[in-house]
């Protein structure tokens, strides 16, 4: 909750956290999201019109959710009381491309995914998440919903990038001109966007939840899909790396495995649903600036 003033009228010292959200004028709020009673509880007495959850907790992502419904069906009811009816309570699931799997051929976010019709498996560390997206959906009579599948998201601290460009960087920083192994299978080939673009993507479905999203509110977020090979080569370039790549498979690791995964998804219906219009488009020629911006997070 929002902290109270002291005695003296000077607000006490935010979290650390809550600071950085602050000072980007978002007005945070301390609480257990997984928690169903104290989330439905907060969405009500804020008034909360549209929850967006783009957080990781996996093994809550049922909770979440059974907040949200929990809030809108108490809304309801209250509203029902008066023989009243109101707007649907807005909910926005961050998905992401993983749940496709890897493609043989072109597929786009109208394939259904974790099904005996789908072409790829979920990656091993999202294979909860097909069942979790028709949760979603099924909330339909209760929510306005909008699943939102970002492929690896760059930009800023890019994050997810560490596993391939950290040993790269690390060669450069030592000079090293024997091979560098990089955890990844020689034929992952990942589809790419612009955290920037993520956000205008999410944006333009909040402005449409309320029933101008169609029958199927599911949008792949994706703006090219780009070899290993090609993102590794570019990225050695840069930093001035001599030594030669070996490419030493996922390990049997699940979050590795899934980083080579072969992405043939396009996001045409976010394009023509949602007029997204990505502009942060030109991965590798802005390679550069994308790795300044990881380098300096690191
Ligand atoms: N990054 C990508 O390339 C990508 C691509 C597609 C989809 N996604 C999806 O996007 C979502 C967010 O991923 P991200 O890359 O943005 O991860 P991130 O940078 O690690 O952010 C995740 C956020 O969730 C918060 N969180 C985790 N568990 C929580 C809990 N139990 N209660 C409250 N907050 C919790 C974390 O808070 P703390 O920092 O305090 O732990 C963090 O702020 C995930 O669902 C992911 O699958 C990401």
């Amino acid at each position: 909750m929002p902290n109270a003033p002291t005695l003296s009228g000077e607000l006490p010292e935010p979290p650390e956290k809550a600071k950085l959200l602050l000072s980007n004028e978002i007005a945070p709020v301390e609480g257990d999201i997984t928690d169903t009673t104290a989330l439905s509880t907060f969405i009500i007495d804020n008034s909360i019109n549209i929850v967006v959850d783009a957080s990781s907790a996996y093994e809550a992502a049922g909770k979440i959710l059974d907040g949200v419904i929990n809030a809108a069906t108490i809304r309801q009811g209250a509203l029902a009381k008066d023989n009243m009816i109101g707007p649907k309570l807005g909910f926005v699931y961050t998905s992401g491309a993983w749940v496709h799997g890897s493609q043989k051929t072109r597929i786009n976010d109208l394939a259904p995914v974790g099904s005996v019709l789908s072409q790829g498996k979920p990656a091993t560390p999202v294979a909860w998440r097909p069942a979790h997206e028709q949760d979603i959906l099924a909330a339909r009579d209760k929510l306005d919903v909008a699943i939102m599948r970002p492929h690896t998201v760059y930009g800023r601290g890019s994050w997810i990038w560490s596993t391939w460009w950290g040993p790269l960087a690390q060669a450069a920083k030592l000079g090293s001109i024997s091979p560098v192994q990089v955890a990844a299978d020689r034929t992952a080939c990942p589809g790419v966007v612009h955290v920037d673009d993520v956000a205008a993507g999410f944006h333009a479905a909040i402005d449409r939840i309320d029933g101008r999203l169609g029958t199927w509110p599911v949008f792949d977020l994706v703006t090219e899909t780009l070899s290993v090979v090609e993102i590794m080569e570019n990225v050695k370039t840069f930093l001035g790396v001599k030594a030669l790549i070996e490419y030493t498979g996922a390990h049997e690791n699940p979050f590795l495995e899934a980083l080579s995964l072969v992405s043939k998804s396009d996001a045409s219906r976010a394009k023509t649903v949602l007029g997204w219009n990505p502009k942060r488009t030109e991965f590798l020629l802005n390679l550069p600036i994308y790795l300044k911006a990881w380098q300096a997070s690191q």
